[in-house]
């Protein structure tokens, strides 16, 4: 939705429900400003209070909210509907005025013939919108954080969503990663490296292209001996003065780059991860992914194993195999599920942390047989329980935990 002057225009076109646009938008504006920042647990709750907000109820006095009396609540006009479980699930359609559910935004997904396995990258609610909001809140300049913890998408989504938007005539984007050894000169080799110069001591992306730098894991940087870690500080510094100073030159000129905006992606704070200082983090629209669902758990790996039963070269898997998909999609997530409940990690076994990358595996290898080999519903199911056991048994340390995971299986 932008409705400002075009250069060359005489005048603005305005639709005439803009009212009725921009009440909803308002909402849609609520529901991620404030709501895009909240984990799984507290959205349930934020939703319904939205839900009693926007209805015009007295949340005031149910909530105990602590602000001076404001008179009647009021209702506010909505083209919602009650199809919406979550207002989270749902999308506002600035054009037709309307709402929908964030799947039915996009065209149903067909993997690419020929596509690789890491290229396979199925849509779901959380990933549509992700994209969704990454495009806004870039294309108008907005740096953007995406927050979630490990294994829910991130990385793939964001760079998907930088290839398919971000890489044009008029866009280009650096993506670089953090670890814990990064430090701050290394960050600003990088990035000064993918900028040109425009003039003396300004630097901008290349030809005359708007920029999008992608940092990932943002918070894995060490914290040094005082508290800070020095790549955000630095990247801090950029925030607050566009810039910083160049140690290519004899005098340290300062070195400013424009055209740029941010996008982060980094898991929430703990298991070796560092809280990132707020000074920084202020910068952002935070939005949380939230951890897959079973149900686009089953659709990902479903679409998967499509893929690889139509990308089988020369031969095809016999109809009695190809029915399996379904159980063994089930079947693996239930593993999944059963494994990260029942083996903890502890001290002795830390390693014991799984997560959709452990799930992918399991397809990963079901994906390089051959049909040659695969002629029966035994033969697949004999390989599936090969693939689970390489990757989620090979993993337990004691016999004990070894003939516990056999007898799950
Ligand atoms: N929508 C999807 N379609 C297909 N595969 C997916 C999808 N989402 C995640 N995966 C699988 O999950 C794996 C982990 O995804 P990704 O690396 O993006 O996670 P992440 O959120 O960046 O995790 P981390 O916080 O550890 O960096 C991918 O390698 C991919 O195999
Ligand atoms: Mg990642």
């Amino acid at each position: 939705m932008d409705y400002r002057k075009r250069d060359g225009a005489e005048t603005v076109e305005i639709p005439g429900n803009i009212e009725d646009i921009c009440m909803n938008a308002l909402i849609f504006s609520a529901i991620w400003g404030v709501g895009g920042q909240l984990n799984e647990h507290t959205r349930p709750i934020f939703n319904e209070y939205l839900k009693k907000l926007i209805a015009g109820e007295n949340v005031q006095e149910e909530y105990k909210i602590d602000i001076e009396d404001q008179g009647n609540p009021l209702k506010i006009p909505n083209k919602l509907g009650t199809d919406f479980d979550s207002l989270l699930d749902a999308s506002f359609q600035p054009d037709s005025c309307s709402w929908l559910h964030w799947t039915k935004t996009v065209p149903a997904y067909q993997v690419p013939v020929g596509a690789s396995f890491t290229e396979v990258i199925v849509p779901t609610v959380d990933s549509i919108r992700i994209q969704y909001l990454l495009k806004s809140l870039l294309q108008k300049s907005k740096h953007t954080l995406i927050v979630g913890p490990t294994g829910t998408g991130k990385s793939i989504t964001v760079v998907n969503e930088l290839k398919n938007t971000f890489q044009s005539e008029e866009w280009t984007y650096l993506s670089l990663s953090f670890s814990a050894q990064t430090t701050s000169a290394q960050t600003q080799q990088i990035i000064d490296g993918g900028m040109e110069k425009k003039r003396k001591g300004v630097y901008g992306p290349p030809l005359g292209k708007e920029g999008v730098i992608f940092v990932d894991d943002l918070n894995m940087p060490q914290k040094e001996q005082f508290g800070a870690q020095p790549p955000i500080e630095l990247l801090r510094q950029w925030m607050d003065y566009g810039g910083w100073y160049d140690f290519a030159t004899v005098d340290r000129d300062f070195r400013a780059t424009r055209n740029v905006r941010f996008a982060a992606a980094m898991g929430p704070a703990g298991a070796g991860r560092a809280a990132i200082t707020n000074r920084y983090v202020r910068h952002f629209n935070v939005v949380y992914v939230e951890p897959y669902s079973d149900d686009s758990m089953n659709a990902i790996y479903c679409s998967v194993m499509d893929w690889m039963f139509r990308s089988a070269k020369k031969m095809t898997y016999p109809a009695s195999v190809e029915k399996l998909k379904e159980n063994i999609v089930s079947s693996t997530i239930g593993v999944y599920n059963q494994i990260i409940k029942e083996f903890r990690p502890t001290p002795a076994k830390s390693h014991y942390i799984y997560n959709l990358r452990d799930v992918s595996k399991v397809f990963q290898g079901l994906a390089k047989s051959s049909p040659k080999a695969i002629i029966s519903e035994d033969s697949m199911i004999k390989l599936w329980a090969h693939e689970c056991l390489r990757v989620f048994q090979d993993r337990l340390i004691s016999i004990e935990d070894r003939d516990k995971f056999s007898e799950l299986l």
